[in-house]
């Protein structure tokens, strides 16, 4: 696909999709990771003396009204302090705007229009009249056909791949399309269901699978282990025992824990208590790899050359339960594997356990990550490369 390192850029009208869906709490940004991830793009498309337009979704608002609590105000307000220069935020904004080069404008959110989520034609042609050039950068929303991320790619006089975009796709097609084996995944998190693809298809992709966190739960009742009281999902249990077949056969398999920290209860102040696997009682309820499992899965790790992490593999966000992810943390940061991980609570963690200079790439996607990873075309991608060949 075409890239806008390759463009011209001097005097032109640039209309740049990203990712500012961040998280807020009392209105207040509480992580600006995907806005310090955009910033080298638009520095870039500054100083080569290009006007810039920038246009993001912010949660899920219903269309067609306007909700304060989803505005991106606050996100014209982090970006200028970050940029140290004035973003002017424009609520109206599809009928045309007036910017000069060196200027920054930021739309209010793109998902307060009719037609954004059904990708109506309509909407995504006004969107394409504002810019020279389109510039899809949202990588974390690339898994999405909606005006503002495929239409207007259609419509736009010319559409390219943003650097953030184009470095995302580098990575994952490295860790994933040619990878330098053996290639171990993590993939942790709370459900079998909400990952049940990309299980499926890193079963196909790695020598090894860890899995953790809940996940891991029901795993273990696939493998026959009592696992008390644990957060599990009983209709995915004969799914999870194809998944350990099919990783079988390839000559790999899914690694089981030898221990777990149990408690009786879940919440902060819950007590941990590691045990065997063999002594799992029925009240106990898992929160976290035992020390001697996250050994093991420390052993695997070490002979990685390529790792893909998503998801924890205990309750890091409560102290007595971090240890599990913070030990496998360390194993990636300490190991010499090209390293990628994303999705929110990774970021977190990997935030938290300080060791995100040590990760050779931090995706910014969450849903655009793991769908990348089970091979699914992304339609904003899909989008950019039809585009060049025609
Ligand atoms: C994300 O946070 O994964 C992206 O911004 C996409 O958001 P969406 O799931 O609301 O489309």
């Amino acid at each position: 696909m075409l890239k806008m390192n390759e463009l011209n850029l001097t005097g032109k009208k640039l209309l740049i999709r990203e990712d500012f869906n961040v998280p807020l709490q009392d209105g207040k940004i509480s992580d600006d990771t995907r806005i310090r991830a955009a910033l080298p793009t638009i520095k870039h498309a500054l100083q080569a003396g290009a006007a810039v337009i920038l246009i993001s979704h912010l949660g899920r608002p219903n269309e067609g009204q306007y909700e304060p609590e989803h505005s991106l105000a606050p996100v014209a307000q982090r970006l200028s302090e970050l940029l140290k220069q004035p973003v002017r935020f424009e609520c109206q904004w599809l009928q045309g705007l007036h910017i000069a080069p060196g200027e920054i404008v930021l739309c209010e959110n793109v998902r307060f229009n009719v037609g954004e989520n059904a990708n109506e034609d309509k909407l995504a042609r006004q969107m394409a009249k504002l810019c020279d050039i389109f510039v899809m950068d949202a990588f974390a929303t690339a898994h999405r056909a909606q005006a503002s991320t495929h239409g207007v790619a259609k419509f736009a006089p010319i559409a390219c791949a943003g650097p953030l975009l184009a470095a995302e796709i580098e990575a994952l097609t490295r860790a994933t399309a040619h990878p330098e084996h053996p290639v171990i995944a993590i993939v942790g998190g709370s459900k079998v269901s909400t990952k049940l693809e990309v299980l499926k298809s890193l079963v196909n992709i790695t020598d090894q699978l860890i899995v953790g966190g809940g996940i891991l739960n029901t795993f273990m009742a696939a493998a026959g282990l009592a696992i008390g009281s644990s957060l599990h999902e009983p209709n995915l249990i004969a799914t999870a025992q194809a998944i350990m077949q099919a990783a079988q056969q390839k000559g790999g398999k899914i690694p089981l824990p030898i221990d777990v920290v149990v408690a009786s209860e879940f919440g902060p102040d819950a007590k941990p208590v590691v045990k065997l696997v063999q002594e799992i009682a029925p009240s106990d309820m898992i929160l976290d790899i035992g020390p001697q499992t996250a050994q093991h899965f420390t052993d695997i790790l070490r002979d990685a050359r390529t790792i893909l992490w998503n998801g924890p593999v205990g309750v890091f966000e409560f102290e007595a339960f971090a240890q599990g992810t913070k030990t496998l943390a360390n194993a990636i940061a300490n190991g010499s594997a090209f390293s990628i991980a994303g999705g929110g609570d990774t970021l977190a963690a990997i935030e938290k356990f300080g060791i995100s200079d040590k990760i050779s790439y931090i995706s910014t996607g969450g849903g655009a990550f793991l769908e990348f990873i089970e091979g699914k075309v992304l339609p904003a991608l899909a989008i950019l490369a039809q585009r060049q060949k025609a």
